[in-house]
């Protein structure tokens, strides 16, 4: 009784925090095939520069899929991550949860320039980042899936709003039921969302405190197999480099239910992960049946990014020709 009461009044505190404050809605315009008659080829294009930059660098198909959740929570998904700051203007880069941390967004830029060629003008750059996250899972042995099209590019970003919103490695999982629930993503979306970290690495800097400091208890977390505590140790020792990267499950560069079997073996690299299991029945429900039934994970998987990259600004837009700057910047030069 009192959890339910605690997860419907988190829900509408969350709801009137997040809908009105960032005017974000869930979109209704958005359709599969929106440049099928205006840029037939958008898709293939974007399908090949991902493939390109997958064999260059394996791992920049996690650190582009990645951009799509850092895009979207933070007032919807319009590519608001990927302006750069200008002297008015402090973006979302350079964010808490972003800086020395998000990566890849010159694969971004090499998309977007293939496609300024074939159809000026007319692909956003907000639907760049759903096409490529897609591909990227698709291209590390995912699955693959149609995506709704159709979103207009912001006129600006907001560093202040993503350090409001993005969870750090420590969160817990009721804090993230919370947050998710707020976008309106189920539990059963968060897990498997959380599920992305199948592919992808993790620094040093992100698991440390659990290695030697866990909740400023001066030990380490105790939701942790002494086995891979003692690799972990090795690889980031107190004091070390924390830009070190370690995979963030047994696979980093397949996407398959690895991650689950991790975690319910108590092998998860971020306490956000560990805790899915270990820290809220709700949750580890979920992670334990996806640890089961990988084609479960996928499903739901596919449907969390659906649901995901419906959450669109209901804000002025445009689209972009270049994705680290707005146009009328551009013009006011
Ligand atoms: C549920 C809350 C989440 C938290 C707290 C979280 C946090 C993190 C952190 C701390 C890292 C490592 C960053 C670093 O050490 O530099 C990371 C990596 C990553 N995250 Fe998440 N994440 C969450 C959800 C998601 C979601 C929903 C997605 C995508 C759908 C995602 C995709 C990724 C990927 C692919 C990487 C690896 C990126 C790379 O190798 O460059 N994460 N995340």
């Amino acid at each position: 009784m009192g959890r339910s009461f605690c997860s419907i009044l988190l829900f509408l505190i969350f709801n009137l925090f997040f809908f009105s404050a960032y005017s974000i809605k869930v979109g209704t315009d958005l359709r599969p095939g929106f440049y099928s008659s205006s840029c037939p080829e958008a898709e293939s294009i974007i399908r090949n520069v991902m493939r390109r930059a997958m064999a260059r660098e394996p791992r920049s198909g996690a650190s582009v899929m990645r951009l799509q959740f850092h895009d979207c929570f933070v007032n919807g998904c319009d590519a608001s991550l990927l302006l750069d700051d200008t002297p008015t203007m402090l973006g979302e880069k350079l964010a808490l949860s972003n800086i020395n941390s998000l990566r890849s967004f010159e694969v971004i830029d090499e998309v977007k320039e293939a496609l300024e060629y074939a159809c000026p003008g007319v692909v956003s750059c907000a639907d760049i980042l759903i096409m490529a996250a897609r591909d990227a899972v698709a291209l590390s042995g995912g699955p693959t899936w149609d995506v709704k099209l159709g979103r207009k590019d912001s006129l600006t970003a907001s560093q202040e709003d993503s350090n409001r919103i993005m969870p750090s490695p420590r969160s817990n999982a009721s804090f993230l039921v919370g947050l998710f629930a707020g976008y309106n993503l189920s539990v059963t979306d968060l897990v498997a969302l959380s599920g992305s970290h199948s592919i992808g690495d993790g620094r040093c800097f992100s698991v440390v405190f659990r290695l030697y400091n866990q909740s400023g208890s001066g030990k380490p977390d105790p939701n942790m197999d002494p086995v891979y505590r003692k690799k972990l140790d090795r690889l980031c020792p107190a004091g070390g480099d924390g830009n070190v990267t370690v995979g963030l499950d047994a696979t980093p560069r397949f996407f398959d239910n690895q991650y689950f079997r991790d975690l319910v073996k108590e092998r998860g690299f971020l306490n956000s992960d560990q805790s899915l299991y270990s820290g809220d029945p709700r949750t580890r429900e979920v992670v334990e049946r996806f640890s089961r039934d990988e084609e479960a994970f996928l499903e739901a998987f596919v449907e969390g990014m659906v649901k995901m990259g419906d959450i669109v600004s209901d804000k002025e837009g445009e689209i972009r020709r270049n994705c680290r700057v707005a146009n009328t910047a551009v013009l006011g030069r």
